[in-house]
């Protein structure tokens, strides 16, 4: 029964997704069984989109997760199971994930986002915009996002935020349009989503996306120095 619901559900996703622009390709059918916990769970049921090192893949649009922090999963897993983050039909990705995540049982959410963590961080293989200018970037960055998110983009628990290097360029760029546009962060309840509408009202144009954007790739760690990644992460362009 669960796993009907589901592919029905995913199928009715491939033909909203193929009535949106720019349209990427129809999603994995993937299985969500209720006895599957951790690692297993992943490889059987996250890897088919996240990629199995917890990667990412450019063509789904997925984001890098490996080594997110269990409170930021949670929280994202709990937003797409209660109709907080992927609940608008022009935001083909955010649909796709929270039909994942509604499909999990509350005990697989805790279980996968602890096993998520463990997982060693992934730096994306590109690490640069063009036309980003880099020092711009860092001037918004510590004018506007530092606050929240340290100086180093770690991320803060107390806040709810996420760290933002591991992630791709791409994808910060569509998470902080979908901020600013009103895609992500403005369902009744989403305290931490609307401190991002509130946050991203400052990026005036596709200029200071850029910068930002530009910046926040050059902050990715190298692994070996950095004491805010005790897990090894897998360097850049690496197999
Ligand atoms: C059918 C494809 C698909 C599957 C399977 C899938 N995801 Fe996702 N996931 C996505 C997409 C697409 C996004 C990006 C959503 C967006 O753009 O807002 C996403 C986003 C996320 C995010 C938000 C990350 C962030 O930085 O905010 C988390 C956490 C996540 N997925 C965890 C999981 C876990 C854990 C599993 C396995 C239980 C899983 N996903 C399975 C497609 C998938
Ligand atoms: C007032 C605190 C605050 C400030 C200031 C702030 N953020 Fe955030 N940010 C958050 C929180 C909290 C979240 C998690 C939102 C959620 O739970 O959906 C977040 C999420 C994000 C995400 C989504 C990450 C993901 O994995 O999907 C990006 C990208 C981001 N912030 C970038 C920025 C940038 C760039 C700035 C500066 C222009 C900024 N933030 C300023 C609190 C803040």
């Amino acid at each position: 029964m669960h796993r009907l619901v589901l592919l029905v559900g995913i199928l009715l996703l491939a033909c909203q997704i193929q009535a949106s622009e720019p349209a990427p390709p129809p999603p994995p059918q993937v299985p969500v069984s209720p006895d599957l916990m951790g690692s297993k769970l992943f490889e059987q049921t996250c890897a088919a989109c996240h990629g199995p090192k917890g990667e990412g893949k450019d063509e789904l649009r997925t984001p890098s997760i490996a080594h997110q922090p269990a409170y930021y999963i949670r929280n994202q897993l709990t937003s797409f199971r209660e109709n907080r983050r992927g609940n608008d039909p022009s935001d083909p990705q955010g649909i796709m994930m929270a039909a994942i995540a509604k499909a999990l049982q509350p005990a697989q959410v805790e279980s996968v986002a602890s096993h998520v963590e463990s997982m060693p961080l992934v730096i994306p293989s590109v690490l640069t915009i063009e036309g980003a200018d880099i020092k711009e970037g860092r001037y918004l960055f510590e004018m506007r996002c530092m606050e929240c998110h340290r100086y180093n983009a770690s991320g803060e628990l107390a806040f709810g935020s996420p760290p933002l290097y591991g992630l791709q360029g791409w994808y910060l760029t569509a998470q902080l349009t979908k901020f600013k546009t009103g895609h992500r962060g403005t369902a009744k309840g989403d305290v931490n989503g609307a401190k991002m509408v509130f946050t991203s009202s400052f990026i005036e144009n596709d200029q200071m996306l850029k910068d930002l954007v530009g910046y926040i790739l050059s902050l990715n760690p190298i692994p070996e120095n950095d004491p805010f990644i005790p897990l090894t992460a897998t360097p850049p362009n690496s197999p």
